[in-house]
């Protein structure tokens, strides 16, 4: 499998309801930093992850987080 592409070397900061979300681990979504589907054929598959609290969320960009979907400041390493 390929690495995945790097959206943005950097985190989306996105204000997210409590509930379930898809984050892009591809890289190739045209709705970063969620899933599209665009990840076909490529051998990724999306993180599901589910929000329990209102609030701003740091999604990784960059698809390198071992802490993913969250920003864990590996996009500083590209
Ligand atoms: Fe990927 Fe920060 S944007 S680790
Ligand atoms: Fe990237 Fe689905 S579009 S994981």
């Amino acid at each position: 499998m390929a690495d995945p592409v790097c959206a943005q070397k950097g985190p989306y900061f996105e204000e997210l309801e409590p509930g379930d979300y898809y984050w892009c681990s591809c890289g190739q979504s045209k709705r970063q930093p969620f899933c599209d589907g665009s990840h076909k054929g490529t051998g990724f598959e999306p993180v599901v992850f589910t929000v329990t609290e209102k609030k701003m969320y740091s999604l990784c960009g960059c698809k390198r987080s071992a802490d993913a979907p969250f920003c864990d400041g590996a996009h500083n390493k590209i």
